[in-house]
């Protein structure tokens, strides 16, 4: 419960997003983003679009000449809170009237002009593919006038941005490889705020993980709403092909093929990605992570809800058999996989069975961690619109809890496991608890803590593992791993 609610909260909480000031930038930019990972990556490539017309980041909201908010859809809660910062920006903006206000993201998308009239403190809306437009946006504000710009796109990725890091460790980085997703899950948003899947270029992707390398990052997030449907044939959006030998005949890259290069080109990188929908992860991309040591063997698959009549309800492609199985194949071909998932609690219609359903399934796979949300009405959305969301609250909350509590134990189960083993791991900062230990993680993505002595930022360590809790693994360092 504590580690769940911690990571929603973490999600949920505004923070100013910072980096090294570029000589000779004059104005103010104080960017916060909420939401997801590809939000965090989006705000860093609108901070270098914006680096480039003279913005510096401030940490200081009550100095900045624009403020912009990255903001989210999924679920109501996360509007209400960027609905409260607006309040808050709208105190400091009567102490500085010069300063313009500005709202990113999917809120933006779904809202779109509305939200000037809703929230008058707004100058400028901005929707995930107009992020180009920014600078011409701002001229308009500056010249008095509205500024809105929420068209999505056929194809832009941004591949030729590189994103300005913001908060950074200076040793995992975001990258981004799809936007978008075509995948219409009858309770999200996303399809809406965030349109039609696009993958982009390989070659993009190498050189900034490449630039990356350079700069000494040891690890890397390839990041999409469904990375394993990624897709390159020359760009534009996604097209299906007939059939398998169809497929083969087009020069495309696929998810499988881009892991494997980015792997073989950076052997001294660590390689994540998420996030996996179970219907478009294949067995290709499986053996691809077994064959690389530095990709690491970990796997967000969320599986929503374990019932079948939810799946089909939800507009998910696959069963909860179809699951099982591809679960099944994971811990064949790679035994110390650790799986992850998100689960909604109380969708549209689940029974008491649906639910038990979803305890059941958990019980087969036992997941590593788990994200996981009371159901939250959208509107525009298919079960917005068709559905009834009849499940009471209080029954949502029960449910929710109790899927909460047995991965609870299920996390435990997990982190015990790996209690007097060797676990190879990379030093990313300070403990939050105790600032002479190092926390890291391991391949399997479960946060260890140990001594500093003398390792460093960016050291690959084998670290002898003592004690666990749930979420943390806690141990000794034994000398430099071979990754280093
Ligand atoms: N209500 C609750 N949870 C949702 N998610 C997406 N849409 C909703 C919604 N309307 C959850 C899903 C998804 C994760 C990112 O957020 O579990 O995988
Ligand atoms: Fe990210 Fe989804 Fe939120 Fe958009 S709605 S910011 S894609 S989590």
């Amino acid at each position: 419960m504590e580690q769940v609610e911690k990571v929603i909260d973490e999600r949920l909480q505004g923070k100013a997003l910072v980096t090294q000031n570029k000589k000779g930038n004059t104005k103010k930019l104080f960017i916060e983003s909420y939401g997801c990972q590809m939000n965090m990556n989006d705000s860093e490539i609108v901070a270098s679009i914006l680096e480039k017309e003279g913005f510096n980041t401030t940490q200081k909201l009550e100095e900045a000449d624009l403020v912009l908010v990255n903001t989210c859809s999924i679920r109501e809660k996360a509007e209400t809170t960027v609905r409260n910062r607006l309040q808050k920006y709208n105190a400091v903006k009567r102490i500085n009237p010069k300063m313009k206000v500005g709202v990113l993201g999917c809120m933006a998308e779904r809202l779109k002009s509305k939200f000037l009239e809703e929230e008058k403190i707004v100058d400028l809306v901005v929707g995930p593919d107009a992020y180009r437009d920014l600078p011409n946006l701002i001229e308009e504000v500056e010249a008095g006038r509205d500024a809105v710009n929420v068209i999505l796109s056929k194809d832009e990725t941004y591949a030729d941005v590189s994103p300005v890091r913001l908060n950074s460790n200076g040793v995992s980085a975001f990258v981004s490889i799809t936007r978008g997703c075509d995948n219409m899950c009858t309770f999200c948003v996303v399809p809406f705020t965030r349109g039609r899947e696009r993958s982009r270029d390989p070659q993009s992707i190498i050189k900034e993980i490449r630039s990356m390398q350079e700069r000494n990052f040891k690890e890397i997030i390839l990041l999409g709403q469904n990375v394993d449907s990624y897709l390159w044939y020359g760009g534009g959006l996604k097209k299906h092909f007939k059939n398998a030998s169809e497929m083969a005949k087009a020069t495309a890259v696929n998810f499988a093929s881009l892991l494997d290069m980015c792997a073989t080109e950076f052997p001294k990188m660590r390689i994540r990605f998420a996030t996996s929908n179970p219907q478009d992860m294949t067995l290709d991309v499986i053996h691809v992570m077994a064959k690389h040591h530095n990709i690491c063997k970990y796997i967000h698959l969320p599986i929503q809800s374990g019932s079948n009549a939810v799946l089909k309800a939800m507009n998910r492609q696959h069963t909860r058999e179809e699951y099982m199985e591809l679960v099944d194949n994971i811990y064949k071909i790679i035994p110390d996989v650790a799986l992850s998932q998100d689960i909604i609690a109380g969708f549209c219609g689940e029974t008491e069975q649906d639910h038990q359903d979803t305890l059941d399934l958990m019980r087969y796979v036992k997941y590593s961690f788990g994200f996981m949300f009371a159901y939250s009405e959208r509107p525009g959305t298919l079960a917005g619109k068709k559905m009834s969301d009849d499940v009471p609250l209080e029954v949502k909350k029960r449910r929710l809890q109790e899927i909460i509590d047995l991965q609870r134990e299920h996390s435990l189960l997990r982190t015990k496991e790996f209690v007097g083993q060797v676990q190879e791991v990379l030093i990313e900062g300070v403990s939050k608890k105790n600032p002479d230990k190092w926390k890291g993680r391991n391949t399997q993505n479960t946060v260890v803590v140990f001594p500093k002595e003398n390792y460093k930022m960016g050291d690959f360590v084998n670290v002898k593992i003592e004690s666990c809790t749930s979420t943390t693994l806690i141990g000794t360092a034994v000398g430099y791993s071979e990754s280093n």
